[in-house]
């Protein structure tokens, strides 16, 4: 698959709820440390915070709720024609709790980017910090990968490790991998604005080659 022909420059987000990684992502664009604009950001839940920490930042903010739609291909087809509006080189689903249509996915490939909170491949799915305590991991972490149809399993890009201390609890661990993928998920991005991350829709090119293993970040 060949490379992309420029680098990305505008960035699409989808949320669903707090939007802290939303929030890690539009300060490091405002201070300079990525260099991507951020065009929009969608959520599937009208009442989701993080679409008030992107209109406080200026930057649109539309919910499309599921429910108000008669079907889920209704729903994906509005989805893809507000982020088509926009035009963005990257959509990056930050705390996105939907999986999306194999079409959907098809739509953006190669554009489509999520985090997940771990160290994928180990706990793709729901409650992925639990079950990294109660199978007696001794670290955990979090992903940025390619999207594809089957969930969590697309190309890896980076991660990010934290330990898991003896005391942890989930909502420990929760919070202190979100404190890891703030830092991942822009100091991902950059790089590819930067160009030394490309991706199509199935391969990683890191500095012109294939990425065989993700990146890896150091947590501190
Ligand atoms: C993040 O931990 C993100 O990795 C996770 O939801 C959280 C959203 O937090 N995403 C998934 O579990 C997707 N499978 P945020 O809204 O504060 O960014």
């Amino acid at each position: 698959m060949n490379r992309p022909a420029h680098p990305p420059r505008t960035l699409a987000v989808l949320v669903s709820g707090t939007g802290s990684n939303l929030q890690a992502i539009l300060e490091a664009s405002r201070s300079g440390k990525l260099p991507l604009e951020p065009a929009l950001v969608v959520s599937d839940r009208a009442q989701a915070p993080a679409l008030d920490r992107a209109r406080q930042q200026g930057v649109p903010a539309f919910s499309l709720e599921r429910e108000t739609f008669p079907s889920r291909s209704s729903w994906e087809s509005a989805l893809c024609e507000k982020l088509d509006q926009y035009r963005p080189d990257l959509v990056a689903m930050a705390g996105f709790m939907r999986v999306l249509r194999a079409e959907t996915v098809q739509h953006f490939a190669g554009r489509l980017l999520n985090i997940h909170p771990s160290l994928l491949p180990r706990h793709p799915g729901l409650h992925p910090h639990r079950r990294a305590i109660e199978e007696g991991d001794p670290e955990h972490g979090a992903t940025v990968h390619l999207v594809i149809p089957e969930v969590d399993a697309g190309p890896r890009l980076a991660r990010i490790r934290v330990p898991i201390l003896p005391d942890d609890t989930e909502l420990l661990l929760i919070e202190r991998t979100k404190q890891a993928e703030h830092r991942l998920y822009p100091a991902v991005l950059a790089e590819l604005a930067s160009g030394r991350l490309a991706v199509t829709p199935d391969t990683v090119f890191w500095k012109g080659a294939r990425l065989e293993s993700p990146l890896e970040f150091p947590f501190s």
